[in-house]
């Protein structure tokens, strides 16, 4: 179908005093018996264009469907716009119905809508302003993504996401499975007969595409992937989910200062792109929730990120004299309001803490002379806490072996992973990037819930 998107509209000067054919959804309509106005908008842009709707040439009843949420095709006169706010409009001359909305059953009519009503109709909250902008971004943050990395010569690696290993050792896996649950086979000794399951072995969704990333990286030379990963962690919080994207950078011959350095960069560009492509959509999440947010973002882009050890960081926390809930000590799994204290009110700019104690991390982190401390690093953000989370890698087969032993990691799932340091093993380092919160940063709101088009929370898989 021929059609002018609305975003065209307004910048392309050229279409000014031609007939244009435009079609997208009714955001509201208002007026008086001489001339009736439309809001509508067709998803391209913020922007709702005008549509002035004269009543000698449109009857009543022509225009009785046109109400909020009806889908229209109009063709008429772009003419530059008196009111204010708004440069061009149109001057209808056709109108055609494609879709009536029924006022008294349509969810979003043009009152403001809380967060928590519009997560209950997700199915619909696409087509507000919010969801609009906040869907808008989170695409061209992720072409934002692909060109990054396209640029510097990653290649873009499928990983899997039905996988026998745990990467992160949390065990925090969703099962996959085809036996029927109320029929289980068993083995001699009681337990389940995976032999007798699909893939004839016990599997999950995956946590993370590291492991294989790692695999491309030691063949590639850097790699990256951009995709599901899941967490059946029972964390009920406004930055986890347990269906998140993540982009798995890893690089062979680069150490943690160099993983440092790429992921500083990353972000920087990624945040530096949403502004220069997304400035409407910014502009209007600013206005609406968040006055401080283009600042913030700026900010990031501003300065260099502080780096600083674990230990440091902790030797700040128990020295804040500022009360947390969670007892900070080393040792301990930082929380993110000891995360948000180092970056808001210490250092006021983000922080990329590193060598935290092995004890906390995973087991192929490459491992410090000290004994204690491994060579990780966690980016931490204003507002977000950890945004990145990746480490320089254990690249020597014995100390990599002996750490599987020592966390009771099944040997058999870890063969093929272990032959990365028995063949031409390298130094290597990479990094995960949680998009949802990225996406979070860059829009500023305050909920994951409310940058991922369908969440996925405990107790909740609607729509
Ligand atoms: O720190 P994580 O667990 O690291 C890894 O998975 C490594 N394999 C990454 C790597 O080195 N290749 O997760 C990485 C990032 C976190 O920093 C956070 O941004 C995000 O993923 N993340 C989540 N985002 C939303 N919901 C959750 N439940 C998340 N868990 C982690
Ligand atoms: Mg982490």
């Amino acid at each position: 179908m021929k059609r002018t998107k609305i975003v065209d509209l307004f910048r392309t000067p050229e279409l000014v005093g031609k007939e244009v054919s435009v079609m997208g959804w009714v955001r509201t309509r208002r007026g008086n018996k001489h001339v009736q106005f439309v809001a509508l908008n067709d998803g391209s842009t913020i922007k709702n264009v005008q549509i002035v709707f004269d009543l000698e040439k449109f009857s009543d009843e022509q225009l009785k469907p046109v109400t909020t949420g009806s889908s229209i095709h109009v063709t008429g006169l772009l003419v530059e716009s008196m009111g204010k706010g708004q440069s061009v409009e149109i001057q209808a001359q056709t109108l055609e119905v494609f879709g009536t909305a029924d006022p008294d059953t349509y969810p979003l009519q043009k009152k403001g809508h809380t967060l928590e009503f519009l997560r209950e109709k997700a199915h619909l909250r696409p087509r507000t302003n919010t969801f609009g902008a906040v869907l808008r971004i989170r695409s061209a943050l992720a072409f934002a993504i692909h060109k990054f990395f396209q640029e510097k010569g990653f290649f873009y690696l499928h990983t899997p996401l039905i996988t026998a290993s745990d990467c992160e050792g949390a065990g925090a896996m969703f099962q996959v499975t085809t036996l029927n649950l109320n029929d289980l086979p068993r083995t001699e000794d009681g337990s389940v007969d995976y032999s007798a399951d699909f893939f004839g072995k016990s599997t999950a969704l995956t946590v993370s595409g590291q492991l294989e990333g790692e695999l491309g990286a030691t063949a590639l030379g850097a790699i990256y992937t951009f995709g599901p990963t899941f967490r059946a962690e029972n964390s009920n919080t406004p930055r986890h989910l347990a269906e998140f994207w993540m982009i798995e950078p890893e690089m062979a011959f680069y150490d943690i200062t160099d993983n440092m350095d790429l992921a500083e960069e990353f972000v920087k560009y990624c945040i530096r792109y949403a502004l220069d492509h997304c400035r409407d959509d910014i502009e209007f999440l600013q206005q609406m929730y968040d006055p401080d947010l283009i600042s913030r973002l700026k900010g990031v882009l501003a300065e260099d990120f502080v780096r600083l050890s674990y230990t440091d960081g902790v030797k700040i926390l128990e020295e804040s004299g500022h009360k947390f809930e969670f007892p900070v000590y080393w040792g301990a799994d930082l929380q993110s309001e000891h995360e948000r204290y180092l970056v808001e009110h210490h250092f006021k700019r983000p922080v990329i803490l590193t060598d935290y104690p092995k004890d906390i991390k995973a087991f192929y982190m490459k491992q410090n002379e000290d004994g204690k401390t491994v060579r990780a690093m966690d980016v931490l953000f204003p507002k977000i806490g950890e945004i990145i989370g990746g480490s320089e890698r254990e690249a020597d087969f014995d100390k990599l072996n002996t750490r599987i032993e020592e966390l009771d990691i099944p040997m058999k799932d870890m063969w093929w992973y272990l032959d990365t340091r028995r063949f031409g093993s390298v130094p290597h380092s990479g990094f995960g990037l949680g998009f949802e919160r990225l996406v979070l940063f860059v829009t500023g709101m305050t909920n994951i819930r409310d940058v991922i088009p369908f969440p996925r929370t405990p107790n909740n898989a609607e729509f």
